[in-house]
């Protein structure tokens, strides 16, 4: 694999898996595949699961790592091309790219959807940029459209979690104080069509995905009608894509509560967290038995490392 983008860029998702689990079962088994190599993370945005995991898996991997905060410690990066620099912005990504390719041997980037530009944002135009200059194998750790590190572990969670061979899997819009990407609920959505679970997705109406990610994928606008037999509720929040970026509702009637989580089959509760309580979920949900936040968490680290394994044995 040479870089890792989307759910395209694995080989096959049995493969995927399979190299999984056997890195969650052998964590420390291919260091050697990583000795004295480097990964650099590079983060536009804040992060808690994926600095760590992300770091974590790389370590397990016996590489060294290197983190560096764009908008914190480094010089502020231009990424329009043709652009006159004469303003905030002393150095552009053209340059700063290749540079941090020749200090490492993959790169790990973070860069949400701008939400100033759709084009844009789903162009990848800060990741693809990473793609073509590096020289060197790139990771997303959430791209402005996708967020396949999370997919991934979302997928190894449900397959260690689920009771049935075609579980129903029910992708839930949320409500929240501020406008979020599309990134995550696209990236579910992607992985899952991949598989062979009955997926339905519910949300109000003009928060339609965008239709390359939805696809045909079952769409209810009856929340509690989606919750109906689900064996998996994945809450997730994102602004309108047709309404590029806007929140058009914060009705607390979508939150995902203990009264809608009894229409399910049992169904676990996952969330990718960050989560706001008692807005995206209750307490009662995500403090209850069915809650599978953390494992789903602690899967980042193994999914990242599957990763980085399946790269550094082409490198
Ligand atoms: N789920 C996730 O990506 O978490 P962070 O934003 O904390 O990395």
């Amino acid at each position: 694999m040479k870089n890792f983008i989307s759910v395209k860029d694995i080989p096959s998702l049995q493969y995927a898996l399979d190299v999984a689990f056997d890195v969650k079962e052998n964590p420390f088994a291919y260091q050697h595949l990583g000795k004295n190599k480097t990964m650099v993370l590079i983060f536009f945005n804040s992060s808690l699961r994926t600095r760590l995991s992300t770091q974590k898996a790389a370590m397990n991997m016996g590489m060294n790592t290197m983190v560096l905060n764009v908008n914190e410690d480094g010089w502020q990066l231009e990424s329009d091309l043709g652009v006159v620099m004469d303003g905030d912005k002393p150095e552009h990504l053209l340059e700063a790219i290749p540079v941090i390719g020749q200090y490492c041997d993959v790169i790990g980037v973070r860069s949400f959807a701008r939400f100033q530009n759709k084009e844009d944002d789903y162009s990848e135009k800060i990741i693809s940029q990473f793609v073509e200059y590096a020289g060197v194998p790139v990771v997303s750790m959430e791209g402005a459209t996708r967020h396949p590190l999370q997919s991934y572990a979302d997928l190894v969670t449900i397959e260690e979690f689920k009771q049935k061979e075609r579980p129903k899997v029910v992708l839930t819009w949320a409500p929240h104080p501020r406008a979020l990407p599309q990134a995550v609920a696209n990236s579910f959505v992607e992985w899952m069509r991949e598989t062979d679970y009955e997926l339905v997705v519910t949300h109000p109406e003009g928060y339609e995905l965008a239709p390359d990610f939805i696809g045909n994928v079952k769409v209810e606008y009856n929340q509690k009608k989606a919750f109906e037999e689900a064996d998996f509720i994945y809450a997730k929040n994102w602004a309108s894509y047709s309404s590029y970026g806007q929140i058009l509702s914060k009705d607390l009637s979508w939150t995902v509560n203990e009264e809608k989580m009894a229409l399910t089959n049992n169904a676990k509760f996952m969330h990718c967290l960050p989560v706001r309580r008692n807005v995206v979920v209750t307490d009662g949900v995500i403090d209850s038995k069915n809650s599978i936040v953390v494992p789903q968490a602690a899967n980042r680290e193994v999914t990242a490392q599957a990763v980085l394994k399946m790269i550094l044995e082409e490198l």
